[in-house]
């Protein structure tokens, strides 16, 4: 049943790749009217910063302390990209660079070495494909990697796009469609009489990653957070990422690497590196001492990279719920839904998240996975 009538007028706050990929789906594929704010450009936030891995395995398969139902909205994520790149590339003309190539795991260390077994068995137990590597057999896959390697995994689960091709084909397929209304500044949000409203709009999705606690509601002539009306947004916390690229050359790596935290990923004649993860950074600037310090991890894993140039210095904020789950489903609030939190899963959820909210929107059967990522939970685990 639609609750909004059967073509609501959907305001979408936040201009990332979550709600860029809403509005893809909710107009593009689905024909509703979305207006979509944001105070910045649009996709140049965590989305433009990110590496482009689609990594469910590597990221999800066993993370102490993560949703115990995120493995498999990741395996769900991945599934959908193909088609969902399939659609984008044929409406744009973008090429978005997904590669279907498997990636690596390495480890340097024994407890590296005993983390990848367990995302093994993992994946095993789930009747996903992957293979456990000794030395030899990483090392004849990827020569650039270190000979202090001792063992890895191959991941065929794990894919890559080029998550900054995906964000410009999605606002050229928006800007060009005439359902489509983007618009620079503040949402304005009121509350009249105790109802939450956006005037021309029936339904409000909330997108805006770390920054969704922050946008403001008026009411009487004052400004409030959001939090007012869904307390759950408080939960999302920032999470800064800093990286950086090197020039590609004979020492550098040709296939997405992995080690702990650190990512090495070859994109458009250069080497990508990642990532830090710093709880409440929410700078943009990157800073010469951290880069450095993921530089002379990543010449660790592939000492070819040693003398490569630096080419660039990057940093973005993620968003992160207690879970590292996302929250996606309506909220406490009649008609306002969000869709945030995501995490280090931001790229490789954000279709499977764009299906979910407009079903949901819509009316539609958005499956029994869908109702386990709902804010609700927030409230489960203070209660
Ligand atoms: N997806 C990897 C990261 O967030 O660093």
């Amino acid at each position: 049943m639609a609750l909004f009538g059967s073509r609501p007028r959907i305001a979408i706050i936040g201009a990332g790749i979550i709600g860029l990929s809403a509005a893809y789906e909710l107009a593009v594929r689905r024909g509703a009217r979305v207006s979509i704010f944001d105070t910045r450009p649009p996709g140049r936030g965590a989305s433009w910063a990110a590496a482009g891995m689609l990594a469910p395995a590597f990221e999800a398969a066993d993370e102490p302390g993560q949703h115990p139902r995120l493995f498999e909205l990741c395996l769900r994520g991945a599934e959908i990209w193909p088609d969902f790149a399939k659609d984008l590339s044929a409406r744009t003309g973008v090429d978005i660079g997904l590669s279907l190539a498997a990636c690596l795991a390495a480890a340097l260390d024994d407890s590296e070495a005993v983390r990848l077994s367990r995302i093994a068995s993992r994946l095993a137990a789930a009747h996903i494909g992957h293979s456990a590597l000794t030395r030899a057999e990483i090392l004849r896959r990827e020569p650039a990697l270190s000979p202090d390697v001792i063992s890895g995994l191959e991941l065929p689960s794990d894919l890559r796009v080029n998550n900054r091709q995906v964000v410009h084909a999605l606002i050229s397929a928006l800007r060009a469609h005439p359902k489509v209304k983007f618009v620079t500044g503040p949402a304005p949000l009121r509350s009249v009489g105790g109802r939450f409203c956006l005037e021309g709009h029936d339904v409000v999705l909330a997108a805006a990653g770390w920054e969704t606690s922050i946008i403001k509601v008026e009411e009487q002539g004052q400004l409030f957070s959001l939090v007012n009306w869904e307390t759950a947004l408080d939960d999302i916390d920032c999470y800064g990422g800093q990286m950086l690229s090197v020039a590609d050359g004979a020492g550098a790596p040709k296939r997405v690497v992995r080690s702990g935290h650190l990512y090495l990923v070859p994109r458009d004649g250069r080497v990508v590196i990642g990532a830090t993860v710093e709880p409440d950074r929410v700078m943009d600037e990157p800073e010469e001492e951290a880069i450095e310090a993921l530089r002379l991890e990543a010449v660790r894993l592939c000492p070819g990279l040693a003398d490569a140039p630096v080419l660039e210095r990057w940093a973005g904020v993620r968003p992160g719920t207690p879970d590292q789950a996302p929250f996606i489903g309506e909220t406490t609030t009649p008609g306002l839904f969000v869709a945030a939190g995501h995490f280090r899963n931001g790229i490789l959820l954000a279709p499977i998240t764009a299906r979910i909210i407009a079903d949901l929107i819509l009316g539609k059967d958005a499956g029994e996975l869908a109702g386990a990522f709902s804010v609700r939970r927030a409230y489960a685990a203070t209660a």
